[in-house]
């Protein structure tokens, strides 16, 4: 039995010991309410929240009061697609199919509200064309949200073309960056979108929350809250501060941009290559699914063909990885990403995706390279017996 090693960095990350560290005294010690105006236990809760709101900005290139702290990115799109649309009162919305689910199921509540959507599909290599974009785009088009980097091939989005497309239209744009910060530089001013999502457990940060960043000035980017309460964040996202987390949030940021500085996305791009060639080198007629070149340093997705993903992941169980999508991996259906992408049902059956990231060793790429390919000719050999 191989050793238990995690390559399932897109569903979550390990947090960093730096981060817990920096997040304990704020559940013991420094454990007021950020909202508290009246002691000092409200003020060193106040003063975190700031820094890390200005962490967080530093991150992405923004401003710190264009901070909006959320429960993470599920929370952020459904403010970012649901609050401008209806902030709009009416209009038109554009996604692409390859969005999350956090994406997609408020544009569909849109639509039952009795909004127009229309959904792009990408091409075969998972990449949405600009082009497809600018043709979907109405007079009455409000928004436009597409992902930065897609959460099961690893496509990287061209989301500043769509972007510099839409701003000659007068139409906003969102992008979905879970997958992105801390796997790839990201930069809103240089993307040129309006309002961008993120999440701290996908960045060695802590489950439970993320932002949402809305950029300032003109034209004027209008969000209707979706939920009413204190006032907190604006009123855009009422509710007591989880300032523990937001500090875990904030130093994730910082340890993103220390690892920019130290190559470390390198380093996960050379141990991906080097899981690929092991994968290669056992199983030769390997597919890779979507574009290798726009692509994630941490990501590799592959069809292994005549080798059903399921059963191999029971064959190497103690090596965690992910067929098909760990947000929708609850049900068997096959990934709606992968359909998207003009892959036959067999092919995508045969899928799996493999996740990289800071914690991931040249060992664990060694043994679970070997491990994969060993299975892989076991399963193989195993079906072809079925048949
Ligand atoms: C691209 C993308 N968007 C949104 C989410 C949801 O993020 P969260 O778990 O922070 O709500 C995920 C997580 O799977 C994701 O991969």
């Amino acid at each position: 039995m191989p050793r238990a090693i995690y390559l399932d960095d897109h569903a979550t990350t390990r947090c960093d010991p730096a981060v817990v560290d920096a997040m304990v005294p704020y559940f013991l010690e420094h454990f007021g309410n950020a909202g508290s105006r009246t002691h000092s236990h409200g003020h060193t809760a106040r003063a975190a929240v700031e820094l890390a709101r200005a962490r967080v900005a530093a991150t992405i290139g923004g401003d710190p009061r264009e901070v909006v702290f959320t429960s993470g990115a599920t929370e952020a799109n459904n403010l970012a697609v649901l609050g401008v649309m209806r902030a709009a009162g009416r209009g038109h919305l554009v996604v692409s199919t390859v969005e999350h689910k956090a994406v997609l199921d408020p544009a569909r509540v849109w639509e039952r509200e009795g909004g127009l959507l229309t959904v792009v599909p990408p091409d075969a290599s998972g990449r949405v064309c600009p082009d497809r974009i600018a043709e979907a785009l109405r007079p009455d088009t409000v928004l436009v949200s597409m992902m930065l980097a897609n959460n099961e091939v690893g496509t990287i989005q061209p989301v500043a073309e769509v972007a510099a497309r839409c701003r000659e239209r007068g139409v906003l744009v969102h992008t979905d960056a879970a997958q992105a910060v801390g796997k790839i530089p990201v930069d809103v001013r240089t993307l040129g979108v309006d309002l961008l999502s993120l999440s701290a457990h996908k960045m060695y940060g802590p489950k439970g929350v993320g932002a949402l960043w809305v950029r300032r000035g003109r034209p004027r980017v209008s969000i209707a809250p979706l939920t009413h309460g204190g006032g907190q964040e604006r009123g855009l996202r009422p509710g007591t501060l989880p300032v523990p987390l937001i500090v875990g949030l904030g130093v994730a940021c910082q340890r993103v941009d220390a690892a920019l500085a130290d190559g470390e996305l390198m380093g996960v791009a050379r141990r991906r290559d080097r899981l690929l060639e092991i994968l290669r080198a056992a199983v030769p007629d390997l597919q890779v699914n979507g574009s290798m070149e726009h692509r994630l340093p941490n990501n590799l997705h592959v069809a292994l063909p005549g080798v059903d993903a399921a059963a191999l992941m029971m064959a190497v169980r103690p090596i965690a990885f992910s067929a098909g999508s760990a947000c929708t991996s609850e049900s068997l259906e096959p990934s709606y990403v992968l359909a998207a992408m003009g892959l036959a049902r067999d092919v995508a059956a045969a899928s799996f995706r493999l996740g990289l990231g800071r914690f991931t060793t040249d060992d664990d790429v060694e043994e679970a390279g070997a491990a994969i390919g060993a299975a892989a000719g076991r399963v193989r050999a195993l079906s072809r017996l079925i048949e």
